[in-house]
């Protein structure tokens, strides 16, 4: 079933076009990145998905409700965490996440099981009598996120949720949301400029930049597509400044950068590539001290995926 579709999606602040004639479509019961970098318009599509801003142009349908017509209808059934901090200063942690179920009309026995639930789940317990205002930025982004799973819903948005979390906790809440998405078929829609996040994280994955969405697809097929690039990395011996030119003719040979010393390389042909690269080495006597050929990791492509779409643009 789908959970969000978008059409022709546009909006724009004075002169500028953050998010530019976009198409859509989510699937339930997944978690979608939504990946990007800063400025891309990851936080508008969010604020437009949302109803807390209206487009200028194009249609939005979330979990079925058109959100231009009835956007109460659908803040009902949905759960979002913003990119800006959000708390009450001199409330508790515990009080925190009491209040927003509260908010929310869940019942007080069902409260409690979940305070204590999500105090443990986001490592909380510890800090919960503290005050908003007494904790650090990563602490109050967890009771941010926390608080959000007191009230059930089918879809759930998480804007740069892990912004200010150390790597321990960062991966405790992309394991949590793992769970949740498995355990209750909601959809989490999750917007990070992290790359090894959404692959970690995602099954689908759109890439958004400067308000246009370059490609839509699953972490494995983004690899596929533009992963069957090996990255190359030769260290020879002593500095041998002529060592591009001796390679350049090379069929397949993309020279990234050179030293003199470690030059790196990209291919899809690696192992062809690798053989000529040994005999030019071995014709001109110069030794190698380290060579290595790995895949092109996911954060390469992404970098080169916005970096032509930047290209195209200008
Ligand atoms: N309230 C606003 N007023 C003016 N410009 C804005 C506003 N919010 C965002 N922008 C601009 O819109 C573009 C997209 O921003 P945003 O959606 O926040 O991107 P992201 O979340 O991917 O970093 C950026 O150029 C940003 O400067
Ligand atoms: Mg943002």
């Amino acid at each position: 079933m789908s959970c969000i579709e978008v059409h022709s999606l546009s909006k724009s602040y004075s002169s500028i076009l953050a998010v530019d004639t976009i198409d859509l479509s989510v699937e339930s019961g997944q978690v979608f990145g939504f990946l990007g970098p800063n400025g891309a318009g990851k936080s508008t599509v969010i604020k437009l998905l949302t109803t807390l801003i209206q487009p200028d142009s194009g249609q939005i349908s979330v979990l079925g409700v058109n959100a231009i017509k009835e956007p109460l209808k659908i803040r009902k059934k949905i759960g979002v965490v913003l990119q800006q901090p959000s708390y009450e200063p001199t409330l508790s942690v515990e009080k925190s996440l009491e209040k927003y179920g509260m908010m929310w009309n869940v019942d007080k026995k069902t409260r409690q099981i979940r305070t204590e639930e999500l105090l443990e789940s986001f490592e909380l317990t510890q800090i919960r009598k503290k005050k908003n205002e007494d904790l650090s930025i990563g602490q109050r982004r967890r009771v941010q996120v926390a608080r959000e799973f007191m009230h059930d819903m089918d879809l759930l948005f998480l804007d740069e949720p892990t912004v200010g979390l150390d790597p321990s906790a960062r991966r405790k809440l992309l394991d949590f949301l793992k769970n949740k998405v498995k355990d209750t078929g909601m959809t989490i829609f999750y917007t990070t400029h992290v790359l090894t996040e959404a692959e970690y994280l995602c099954d689908n994955i759109a890439i958004i930049n400067n308000g246009k969405i370059i490609t839509v697809d699953s972490p494995n097929e983004l690899k596929n597509r533009f992963g069957n690039e090996k990255t190359i990395k030769i260290h020879v011996s002593e500095q041998f400044i002529q060592l591009p030119n001796l390679l350049k003719d090379i069929p397949d040979c993309n020279i990234e950068k050179s030293d003199g010393i470690i030059i790196t390389i990209h291919s899809t042909n690696s192992e062809i590539v690798l053989m000529n690269i040994l005999k030019i080495l071995n014709q001109n006597n110069i030794p190698i001290s380290d060579l290595s050929a790995m895949p092109t990791n996911l954060e390469e492509i992404f970098l080169k995926v916005v970096s032509d779409s930047d290209a195209s643009n200008n």
